[in-house]
Protein backbone atom coordinates (compact mmCIF):
# COMPACT_ATOMS: atom_id res chain seq x y z
CA UNK A 1 0.00 0.00 0.00
CA UNK A 2 2.49 2.29 0.95
CA UNK A 3 4.68 1.80 -2.34
CA UNK A 4 1.84 2.18 -4.14
CA UNK A 5 1.33 5.88 -2.52
CA UNK A 6 4.80 5.93 -2.89
CA UNK A 7 4.65 5.72 -6.86
CA UNK A 8 1.96 7.73 -7.08
CA UNK A 9 3.78 10.69 -5.30
CA UNK A 10 6.59 10.17 -7.67
CA UNK A 11 4.64 10.26 -10.52
CA UNK A 12 2.21 13.24 -9.62
CA UNK A 13 5.53 15.33 -9.22
CA UNK A 14 6.97 14.06 -12.33
CA UNK A 15 3.98 15.51 -14.04
CA UNK A 16 4.11 18.57 -12.27
CA UNK A 17 7.52 19.20 -13.11
CA UNK A 18 6.82 18.41 -16.91
CA UNK A 19 4.00 21.13 -17.00
CA UNK A 20 5.22 23.37 -14.48
CA UNK A 21 2.47 23.97 -13.05
CA UNK A 22 0.89 24.97 -9.54
CA UNK A 23 0.64 21.36 -7.99
CA UNK A 24 -1.68 22.08 -5.38
CA UNK A 25 -4.21 22.56 -7.83
CA UNK A 26 -4.38 18.49 -8.42
CA UNK A 27 -6.36 18.17 -5.21
CA UNK A 28 -9.29 19.68 -7.60
CA UNK A 29 -8.52 17.36 -10.05
CA UNK A 30 -9.79 13.88 -10.09
CA UNK A 31 -8.16 10.69 -11.95
CA UNK A 32 -5.57 12.69 -13.23
CA UNK A 33 -3.92 10.12 -15.13
CA UNK A 34 -1.81 10.77 -18.15
CA UNK A 35 -1.86 8.10 -21.24
CA UNK A 36 0.58 8.47 -23.77
CA UNK A 37 -0.76 8.58 -26.98
CA UNK A 38 1.46 6.56 -29.78
CA UNK A 39 1.73 7.80 -33.10
CA UNK A 40 1.36 5.32 -35.77
CA UNK A 41 3.01 5.86 -39.30
CA UNK A 42 5.00 4.35 -41.80
CA UNK A 43 8.76 3.35 -42.55
CA UNK A 44 8.93 5.95 -45.69
CA UNK A 45 8.10 8.89 -42.77
CA UNK A 46 10.37 10.62 -41.32
CA UNK A 47 10.02 10.73 -37.29
CA UNK A 48 7.80 13.19 -36.05
CA UNK A 49 8.75 16.67 -34.76
CA UNK A 50 7.14 16.64 -31.02
CA UNK A 51 8.59 19.30 -28.47
CA UNK A 52 9.65 17.54 -25.18
CA UNK A 53 7.27 19.69 -23.01
CA UNK A 54 4.34 18.68 -25.22
CA UNK A 55 4.01 14.87 -25.27
CA UNK A 56 0.94 13.40 -27.06
CA UNK A 57 -1.29 12.22 -24.68
CA UNK A 58 -5.10 11.16 -25.22
CA UNK A 59 -6.52 13.76 -22.60
CA UNK A 60 -4.29 16.56 -24.01
CA UNK A 61 -5.66 15.83 -27.67
CA UNK A 62 -9.16 15.34 -26.41
CA UNK A 63 -8.71 19.07 -25.21
CA UNK A 64 -7.24 19.90 -28.33
CA UNK A 65 -9.96 18.70 -30.55
CA UNK A 66 -12.95 20.03 -28.28
CA UNK A 67 -10.85 23.30 -28.59
CA UNK A 68 -10.31 22.84 -32.48
CA UNK A 69 -13.77 22.67 -33.04
CA UNK A 70 -15.31 25.56 -30.42
CA UNK A 71 -15.89 29.06 -31.74
CA UNK A 72 -15.39 30.00 -28.05
CA UNK A 73 -11.74 30.65 -29.58
CA UNK A 74 -13.01 33.28 -31.78
CA UNK A 75 -13.66 36.84 -30.30
CA UNK A 76 -17.47 36.89 -31.00
CA UNK A 77 -17.82 33.18 -30.91
CA UNK A 78 -18.93 32.59 -34.44
CA UNK A 79 -15.62 31.10 -35.84
CA UNK A 80 -13.65 27.87 -34.93
CA UNK A 81 -10.15 26.34 -36.40
CA UNK A 82 -12.67 24.21 -37.83
CA UNK A 83 -14.51 26.64 -40.19
CA UNK A 84 -12.00 27.10 -42.10
CA UNK A 85 -10.22 23.53 -41.59
CA UNK A 86 -12.50 20.78 -42.41
CA UNK A 87 -12.25 17.26 -42.38
CA UNK A 88 -13.95 16.72 -45.47
CA UNK A 89 -11.63 18.68 -47.42
CA UNK A 90 -8.79 16.89 -45.68
CA UNK A 91 -8.45 20.06 -42.96
CA UNK A 92 -8.39 22.46 -45.69
CA UNK A 93 -11.73 24.40 -47.60
CA UNK A 94 -13.67 24.34 -50.18
CA UNK A 95 -13.48 28.06 -51.22
CA UNK A 96 -10.49 30.15 -52.21
CA UNK A 97 -10.55 32.42 -49.06
CA UNK A 98 -12.13 31.51 -45.91
CA UNK A 99 -13.85 33.93 -43.90
CA UNK A 100 -12.90 35.01 -40.94
CA UNK A 101 -14.85 36.82 -37.73
CA UNK A 102 -16.84 39.08 -39.59
CA UNK A 103 -16.77 37.61 -42.75
CA UNK A 104 -13.69 38.70 -43.56
CA UNK A 105 -11.25 37.29 -46.15
CA UNK A 106 -7.71 37.21 -46.39
CA UNK A 107 -5.56 36.23 -49.31
CA UNK A 108 -4.17 32.70 -49.09
CA UNK A 109 -6.37 29.49 -49.42
CA UNK A 110 -6.44 27.69 -46.26
CA UNK A 111 -3.64 24.94 -45.77
CA UNK A 112 -4.71 21.78 -45.50
CA UNK A 113 -3.74 19.82 -42.05
CA UNK A 114 -2.53 16.56 -43.03
CA UNK A 115 0.64 14.76 -41.20
CA UNK A 116 1.72 17.84 -39.51
CA UNK A 117 3.56 16.15 -36.97
CA UNK A 118 5.96 15.18 -39.42
CA UNK A 119 6.89 19.01 -40.64
CA UNK A 120 8.95 21.48 -39.45
CA UNK A 121 7.43 24.48 -40.71
CA UNK A 122 4.24 25.72 -40.99
CA UNK A 123 1.80 28.23 -43.55
CA UNK A 124 2.11 28.79 -46.65
CA UNK A 125 5.67 30.30 -46.30
CA UNK A 126 6.81 28.51 -43.00
CA UNK A 127 6.49 31.70 -40.76
CA UNK A 128 5.83 29.20 -37.88
CA UNK A 129 8.08 26.89 -36.62
CA UNK A 130 5.80 24.52 -34.44
CA UNK A 131 2.39 23.83 -34.42
CA UNK A 132 2.34 25.12 -30.66
CA UNK A 133 3.17 28.98 -31.97
CA UNK A 134 1.76 28.57 -35.11
CA UNK A 135 -1.83 28.61 -33.29
CA UNK A 136 -1.47 32.07 -32.19
CA UNK A 137 -1.44 33.49 -35.41
CA UNK A 138 -5.14 32.93 -36.13
CA UNK A 139 -6.10 33.52 -33.01
CA UNK A 140 -5.52 36.83 -32.80
CA UNK A 141 -5.66 37.28 -36.60
CA UNK A 142 -8.01 40.01 -37.53
CA UNK A 143 -9.12 38.05 -40.32
CA UNK A 144 -9.32 34.56 -38.58
CA UNK A 145 -10.40 34.66 -34.86
CA UNK A 146 -9.80 38.34 -33.79
CA UNK A 147 -9.09 38.30 -30.48
CA UNK A 148 -6.98 40.77 -28.43
CA UNK A 149 -6.01 39.73 -25.52
CA UNK A 150 -5.34 35.74 -24.10
CA UNK A 151 -6.90 37.47 -20.60
CA UNK A 152 -10.26 37.58 -22.67
CA UNK A 153 -9.67 33.88 -24.25
CA UNK A 154 -9.24 32.60 -21.12
CA UNK A 155 -12.40 34.05 -19.24
CA UNK A 156 -14.16 32.78 -21.81
CA UNK A 157 -13.24 29.62 -21.75
CA UNK A 158 -13.07 29.58 -17.66
CA UNK A 159 -16.78 31.03 -17.43
CA UNK A 160 -17.70 28.18 -19.65
CA UNK A 161 -17.19 25.41 -16.71
CA UNK A 162 -17.24 22.71 -19.31
CA UNK A 163 -13.57 22.93 -19.87
CA UNK A 164 -12.28 22.27 -16.76
CA UNK A 165 -12.74 18.64 -16.29
CA UNK A 166 -10.30 18.57 -19.70
CA UNK A 167 -7.74 20.42 -18.45
CA UNK A 168 -7.20 18.88 -14.87
CA UNK A 169 -7.12 15.47 -16.89
CA UNK A 170 -4.95 16.91 -19.72
CA UNK A 171 -2.46 19.04 -17.49
CA UNK A 172 -3.45 18.38 -14.04
CA UNK A 173 -4.64 21.70 -12.96
CA UNK A 174 -8.02 23.50 -13.58
CA UNK A 175 -5.78 26.77 -13.94
CA UNK A 176 -6.43 27.33 -17.68
CA UNK A 177 -3.70 29.19 -19.84
CA UNK A 178 -2.54 30.08 -23.01
CA UNK A 179 0.18 27.70 -23.09
CA UNK A 180 -1.98 25.19 -22.18
CA UNK A 181 -4.06 25.87 -24.68
CA UNK A 182 -1.89 26.30 -27.27
CA UNK A 183 -0.17 22.53 -26.45
CA UNK A 184 -4.03 20.82 -26.80
CA UNK A 185 -4.60 22.26 -29.97
CA UNK A 186 -1.28 20.81 -31.05
CA UNK A 187 -1.47 17.87 -29.52
CA UNK A 188 -4.86 16.91 -31.37
CA UNK A 189 -3.20 18.24 -34.84
CA UNK A 190 -0.24 15.47 -34.44
CA UNK A 191 -2.78 13.01 -34.34
CA UNK A 192 -4.38 14.13 -38.32
CA UNK A 193 -2.18 11.83 -40.01
CA UNK A 194 -2.99 9.95 -43.16
CA UNK A 195 -1.21 6.97 -44.26
CA UNK A 196 -3.88 4.61 -45.60
CA UNK A 197 -5.00 5.98 -49.37
CA UNK A 198 -5.33 3.47 -52.06
CA UNK A 199 -1.75 4.42 -52.75
CA UNK A 200 -0.06 3.30 -49.70
CA UNK A 201 -1.97 -0.10 -49.57
CA UNK A 202 -1.11 -0.13 -53.41
CA UNK A 203 2.89 0.18 -51.96
CA UNK A 204 1.75 -2.68 -48.71
CA UNK A 205 0.83 -4.99 -51.58
CA UNK A 206 -2.81 -5.31 -50.70
CA UNK A 207 -4.22 -4.35 -54.24
CA UNK A 208 -3.32 -3.45 -57.73
CA UNK A 209 -3.03 -0.59 -59.25
CA UNK A 210 -5.01 -0.16 -62.94
CA UNK A 211 -2.45 0.24 -65.71
CA UNK A 212 -3.67 4.03 -65.87
CA UNK A 213 -2.58 4.21 -62.35
CA UNK A 214 0.84 2.63 -63.03
CA UNK A 215 1.54 4.83 -65.90
CA UNK A 216 0.54 7.81 -63.85
CA UNK A 217 2.92 7.04 -60.82
CA UNK A 218 5.42 6.75 -63.32
CA UNK A 219 5.01 9.93 -64.49
CA UNK A 220 5.15 11.51 -61.33
CA UNK A 221 8.38 9.66 -59.98
CA UNK A 222 10.63 10.17 -62.92
CA UNK A 223 11.65 12.86 -65.18
CA UNK A 224 8.88 12.26 -67.17
CA UNK A 225 6.45 14.81 -65.06
CA UNK A 226 9.45 15.35 -62.24
CA UNK A 227 6.85 15.72 -59.63
CA UNK A 228 8.57 13.99 -57.21
CA UNK A 229 11.84 15.92 -56.49
CA UNK A 230 9.22 18.54 -54.61
CA UNK A 231 6.34 16.34 -54.17
CA UNK A 232 8.59 12.80 -52.69
CA UNK A 233 7.12 9.48 -51.94
CA UNK A 234 5.65 9.60 -48.46
CA UNK A 235 4.46 12.46 -47.09
CA UNK A 236 4.27 13.75 -50.51
CA UNK A 237 6.06 17.19 -49.65
CA UNK A 238 9.37 17.68 -49.25
CA UNK A 239 9.06 20.41 -46.31
CA UNK A 240 10.95 22.64 -48.53
CA UNK A 241 10.22 26.17 -50.37
CA UNK A 242 10.15 27.01 -54.08
CA UNK A 243 8.60 29.29 -56.29
CA UNK A 244 7.47 26.65 -58.95
CA UNK A 245 6.47 28.92 -61.93
CA UNK A 246 3.13 30.17 -61.09
CA UNK A 247 3.48 33.88 -62.33
CA UNK A 248 5.99 36.23 -63.89
CA UNK A 249 5.66 39.15 -61.75
CA UNK A 250 4.45 38.39 -57.64
CA UNK A 251 1.88 39.95 -55.57
CA UNK A 252 2.27 37.65 -52.80
CA UNK A 253 6.22 37.44 -51.70
CA UNK A 254 5.86 34.37 -49.93
CA UNK A 255 8.87 32.92 -48.16
CA UNK A 256 10.59 36.25 -48.72
CA UNK A 257 8.34 37.74 -46.16
CA UNK A 258 10.10 35.38 -43.62
CA UNK A 259 13.54 35.84 -44.71
CA UNK A 260 14.19 38.82 -46.47
CA UNK A 261 15.97 36.68 -48.42
CA UNK A 262 15.13 37.92 -52.46
CA UNK A 263 16.32 34.86 -53.84
CA UNK A 264 12.70 33.30 -52.31
CA UNK A 265 10.48 35.66 -53.54
CA UNK A 266 7.29 34.11 -54.29
CA UNK A 267 8.63 30.95 -52.90
CA UNK A 268 5.79 28.58 -50.84
CA UNK A 269 6.32 25.33 -49.06
CA UNK A 270 5.04 22.39 -51.36
CA UNK A 271 2.05 21.33 -49.91
CA UNK A 272 1.35 17.71 -49.65
CA UNK A 273 -0.82 15.92 -52.41
CA UNK A 274 -2.10 13.59 -50.09
CA UNK A 275 -5.82 13.49 -50.29
CA UNK A 276 -5.69 16.30 -53.39
CA UNK A 277 -8.99 15.31 -54.53
CA UNK A 278 -10.42 16.95 -51.29
CA UNK A 279 -9.16 20.09 -50.76
CA UNK A 280 -9.69 22.04 -53.98
CA UNK A 281 -9.21 24.65 -54.79
CA UNK A 282 -5.35 24.72 -55.04
CA UNK A 283 -1.70 26.61 -54.20
CA UNK A 284 -1.19 29.34 -51.93
CA UNK A 285 -4.14 31.56 -53.81
CA UNK A 286 -6.38 29.12 -54.55
CA UNK A 287 -6.35 30.31 -58.25
CA UNK A 288 -6.84 26.56 -59.60
CA UNK A 289 -10.55 25.24 -59.80
CA UNK A 290 -9.53 21.78 -60.20
CA UNK A 291 -6.65 18.75 -60.41
CA UNK A 292 -6.99 19.26 -64.46
CA UNK A 293 -6.23 22.87 -64.08
CA UNK A 294 -2.78 22.30 -61.97
CA UNK A 295 -1.96 19.26 -64.59
CA UNK A 296 -2.09 21.63 -67.54
CA UNK A 297 -0.14 24.30 -65.88
CA UNK A 298 2.75 21.61 -64.96
CA UNK A 299 2.32 20.54 -68.74
CA UNK A 300 3.03 24.38 -70.04
CA UNK A 301 6.10 24.51 -67.35
CA UNK A 302 5.48 27.31 -65.41
CA UNK A 303 6.70 30.86 -65.92
CA UNK A 304 10.05 31.98 -66.33
CA UNK A 305 10.78 35.00 -63.55
CA UNK A 306 14.73 35.14 -61.92
CA UNK A 307 13.33 33.01 -58.74
CA UNK A 308 11.51 30.17 -60.44
CA UNK A 309 13.30 27.06 -59.05
CA UNK A 310 15.73 25.25 -61.06
CA UNK A 311 13.95 21.86 -60.26
CA UNK A 312 11.02 23.30 -62.63
CA UNK A 313 13.05 21.90 -66.10
CA UNK A 314 10.28 22.71 -68.30
CA UNK A 315 10.34 26.20 -67.41
CA UNK A 316 9.68 28.00 -71.52
CA UNK A 317 9.62 24.63 -72.93
CA UNK A 318 6.89 22.15 -71.20
CA UNK A 319 6.55 18.54 -70.38
CA UNK A 320 3.92 18.23 -73.73
CA UNK A 321 2.58 15.47 -72.08
CA UNK A 322 -0.32 13.62 -73.83
CA UNK A 323 -4.41 13.65 -73.13
CA UNK A 324 -3.72 10.44 -71.92
CA UNK A 325 -0.77 11.33 -70.20
CA UNK A 326 -2.34 13.82 -68.19
CA UNK A 327 -5.34 11.76 -67.41
CA UNK A 328 -3.28 8.68 -66.01
CA UNK A 329 -1.56 11.52 -63.98
CA UNK A 330 -4.38 12.72 -62.29
CA UNK A 331 -5.34 9.15 -61.83
CA UNK A 332 -2.55 8.60 -59.80
CA UNK A 333 -3.19 11.70 -57.94
CA UNK A 334 -6.66 10.15 -57.14
CA UNK A 335 -4.79 7.27 -55.90
CA UNK A 336 -3.62 9.80 -52.92
CA UNK A 337 -7.51 9.73 -51.27
CA UNK A 338 -7.53 8.21 -47.81
CA UNK A 339 -11.55 8.00 -46.97
CA UNK A 340 -10.62 6.51 -43.67
CA UNK A 341 -8.66 9.95 -42.77
CA UNK A 342 -11.56 11.99 -44.01
CA UNK A 343 -14.23 9.82 -42.08
CA UNK A 344 -12.55 9.17 -39.26
CA UNK A 345 -14.56 9.52 -36.11
CA UNK A 346 -11.28 10.42 -33.93
CA UNK A 347 -11.14 14.00 -36.16
CA UNK A 348 -14.30 14.75 -36.00
CA UNK A 349 -16.58 17.33 -34.35
CA UNK A 350 -16.52 15.82 -30.74
CA UNK A 351 -19.52 18.64 -30.14
CA UNK A 352 -22.24 16.73 -32.68
CA UNK A 353 -21.17 13.04 -31.22
C1 LIG B 1 -10.50 32.18 -41.41
C2 LIG B 1 -9.91 30.89 -41.74
C3 LIG B 1 -8.97 30.24 -40.77
C4 LIG B 1 -9.17 29.97 -39.43
C5 LIG B 1 -10.34 30.38 -38.56
C6 LIG B 1 -8.02 29.22 -39.00
N1 LIG B 1 -7.16 29.01 -40.05
FE1 LIG B 1 -5.48 27.88 -40.02
N2 LIG B 1 -5.01 28.55 -41.87
C7 LIG B 1 -5.77 29.39 -42.63
C8 LIG B 1 -4.99 29.89 -43.74
C9 LIG B 1 -5.47 30.87 -44.81
C10 LIG B 1 -3.71 29.32 -43.62
C11 LIG B 1 -2.48 29.64 -44.46
C12 LIG B 1 -1.87 30.89 -43.81
C13 LIG B 1 -0.61 31.42 -44.41
O1 LIG B 1 0.06 30.75 -45.18
O2 LIG B 1 -0.27 32.57 -44.11
C14 LIG B 1 -3.77 28.46 -42.44
C15 LIG B 1 -2.71 27.65 -42.01
C16 LIG B 1 -2.80 26.79 -40.92
C17 LIG B 1 -1.82 25.78 -40.56
C18 LIG B 1 -0.56 25.46 -41.33
C19 LIG B 1 -0.62 24.10 -42.00
C20 LIG B 1 0.62 23.79 -42.78
O3 LIG B 1 0.80 22.64 -43.18
O4 LIG B 1 1.44 24.68 -43.04
C21 LIG B 1 -2.24 25.19 -39.40
C22 LIG B 1 -1.56 24.08 -38.62
C23 LIG B 1 -3.47 25.86 -39.02
N3 LIG B 1 -3.79 26.79 -39.96
C24 LIG B 1 -4.17 25.60 -37.85
C25 LIG B 1 -5.21 26.42 -37.40
C26 LIG B 1 -5.71 26.40 -36.04
C27 LIG B 1 -5.20 25.52 -34.92
C28 LIG B 1 -6.73 27.32 -35.98
C29 LIG B 1 -7.57 27.71 -34.79
C30 LIG B 1 -6.86 28.18 -33.62
C31 LIG B 1 -6.86 27.89 -37.32
N4 LIG B 1 -5.89 27.34 -38.14
C32 LIG B 1 -7.82 28.80 -37.70
C33 LIG B 1 -7.09 29.71 -42.39
C34 LIG B 1 -7.69 29.64 -41.14
C1 LIG C 1 10.00 22.85 -57.94
C2 LIG C 1 9.19 22.08 -57.04
C3 LIG C 1 7.91 21.48 -57.57
C4 LIG C 1 7.74 20.61 -58.62
C5 LIG C 1 8.79 20.07 -59.56
C6 LIG C 1 6.33 20.28 -58.64
N1 LIG C 1 5.68 20.95 -57.65
FE1 LIG C 1 3.71 20.90 -57.25
N2 LIG C 1 3.91 22.41 -55.93
C7 LIG C 1 5.11 22.98 -55.55
C8 LIG C 1 4.86 24.15 -54.73
C9 LIG C 1 5.91 25.04 -54.11
C10 LIG C 1 3.47 24.29 -54.67
C11 LIG C 1 2.70 25.41 -53.98
C12 LIG C 1 2.86 26.65 -54.87
C13 LIG C 1 2.03 27.83 -54.51
O1 LIG C 1 0.95 27.67 -53.96
O2 LIG C 1 2.46 28.96 -54.80
C14 LIG C 1 2.90 23.16 -55.42
C15 LIG C 1 1.55 22.91 -55.55
C16 LIG C 1 1.02 21.78 -56.16
C17 LIG C 1 -0.36 21.40 -56.12
C18 LIG C 1 -1.47 22.14 -55.37
C19 LIG C 1 -1.54 21.63 -53.94
C20 LIG C 1 -2.47 22.38 -53.06
O3 LIG C 1 -2.76 21.87 -51.96
O4 LIG C 1 -2.92 23.48 -53.40
C21 LIG C 1 -0.49 20.23 -56.84
C22 LIG C 1 -1.75 19.42 -57.05
C23 LIG C 1 0.83 19.91 -57.33
N3 LIG C 1 1.72 20.88 -56.90
C24 LIG C 1 1.13 18.81 -58.12
C25 LIG C 1 2.35 18.65 -58.78
C26 LIG C 1 2.55 17.74 -59.86
C27 LIG C 1 1.50 16.77 -60.39
C28 LIG C 1 3.83 17.91 -60.29
C29 LIG C 1 4.52 17.27 -61.46
C30 LIG C 1 3.88 17.44 -62.74
C31 LIG C 1 4.43 18.95 -59.44
N4 LIG C 1 3.49 19.38 -58.54
C32 LIG C 1 5.74 19.42 -59.54
C33 LIG C 1 6.35 22.53 -55.89
C34 LIG C 1 6.60 21.70 -56.98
Amino acid sequence: MFKKILILLIFLFYACEQYEQDCTEIDNCNDYNLTYFDLVYPSNFPSPNIPNDNPTTFEGVNLGRHLFYDPILSSDNSVSCASCHKQEYAFGDNTQYSFGVNNSVGSRNASTIINSAFQLEYDWDGKSSSLETQAIRPIFNEIELHNNNWTEIVERIELSEFYSEMFCQAFGSTDIDSLKILNAIAQFQRTIISTNSKFDKWLRGELAFTDEEIDGFNIFSTERGDCFHCHPIGLFTDNLFHNNGLDETYTDLGRYEVTSNPLDQASFKSPTLRNIEFSSPYMHDGRFATLDEVIDFYDFGGYDSPNVDPLMKYVGQGLLLSQQEKDNLKAFLLTLSDDEFINNPDFSNPFNN
